[in-house]
């Protein structure tokens, strides 16, 4: 297994480092346009290897030359969010970014299965979907992973209870609109309406949607990185070990859940080719409602995208 990461930034190099100490691939290669950073970031790691008992290698630089023949690539270039910025601010900019990237990539590696991480999320893996001309199941985006793990997280805080026995799905794009499912948060089964007031749980997904921000808040300089690099190296890890983990993951509706032409967060299989299967919910009509004016928000954001880099 060869696993490329473009973007040798925070969220590059913290998925590098996890799926090096995972071992989840033998040689992964870290791209970044910076001479030095993905250099010296990826001797620092094949150097903590020894330490933590994994065998994988890790080379930094700055063409795609090494990157040939990856099975799988990760793309995290692009620019983060400052405070007081919306993901749909990074778009003009990292639209060119992504799709140089993910051209570039793809002309090394045509078989390679690719995972976006970059902001808009959603737009970027459509983006990358159009760049490389690859099938839906190849390429799809890393958010609802995150998102639910920033779910699931404060749950753990608000009822001091193992985060591991709370399961919990959020649909739609990676923003304000997300949209996660009451319907489906459970703690060890039992309904999450069963254990905290109407009025709490809403302030808890309030802040769940509103999660990036929160990090951007603190950070100041950028956004968060250790959950968004682990939901990457979890889809990885589905995929690499053909776990046919049940995951949100963005990818490319058509028709499914009455969408079409966009790419959402949905739950899906993940295994050795990639996406496997979109899992298809019977969503109540306020769920239906709030799903629509989120995949309506990121399909606006796609045609804006594809008319500045002049793509259909
Ligand atoms: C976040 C950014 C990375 O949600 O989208 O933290």
């Amino acid at each position: 297994m060869k696993i490329t990461v473009v973007g040798g930034g925070n969220v590059g190099a913290t998925a590098a480092q996890l799926l090096a100490n995972q071992e989840l691939a033998s040689e992964i290669i870290l791209v970044d346009i910076v001479d030095g950073i993905p250099q010296g970031k990826s001797l620092d790691m094949y150097q903590s290897m020894p330490i933590l008992g994994s065998d994988s290698k890790i080379f930094g630089t700055n063409s795609y030359e090494l990157t040939k023949d990856s099975d799988i690539v990760i793309i995290t270039a692009g620019l983060a969010r400052k405070p007081g910025m919306t993901r749909e601010d990074l778009l003009a900019k990292n639209a060119e970014i992504v799709g140089s990237c993910a051209k570039s990539a793809y002309e090394y590696s045509p078989n390679a299965f690719f995972i976006i991480v970059s902001n808009p999320l959603d737009v970027m893996t459509y983006l990358a979907l159009k760049v490389t001309g690859l099938p839906k199941n190849k390429v799809i985006g890393m958010a609802g992973i995150l998102d639910t793990a920033r779910y699931r997280a404060f749950l753990s805080m608000e009822l001091g209870v193992s985060m591991q026995d709370i399961q919990a799905l959020v649909l739609g794009g990676h923003g304000d609109t997300m949209v996660p499912l009451k319907r489906y948060t459970t703690v060890a089964g039992i309904p999450i309406t069963d254990l905290i007031e109407p009025a709490r749980l809403d302030e808890i997904i309030a802040r769940t949607a509103a999660g990036g921000a929160e990090i951007v808040g603190y950070l100041k300089t950028g956004s968060a990185y250790y959950a968004p690099a682990s939901a990457a190296v979890q889809m990885v890890e589905s995929i690499v070990r053909d776990q046919k983990r049940v995951l949100p993951c963005s990818v490319l509706l058509e028709g499914e859940y009455g969408i079409n032409d966009t790419v959402v967060g949905v739950p899906v299989v993940l295994g050795k080719n990639c996406l496997e299967k979109v899992i298809e919910l019977k969503l109540d009509a306020e769920e239906t409602a709030m799903l629509k004016k989120s995949s309506d928000f990121v399909r606006k954001n796609i045609v804006e995208c594809m008319e500045m880099v002049g793509l259909k």
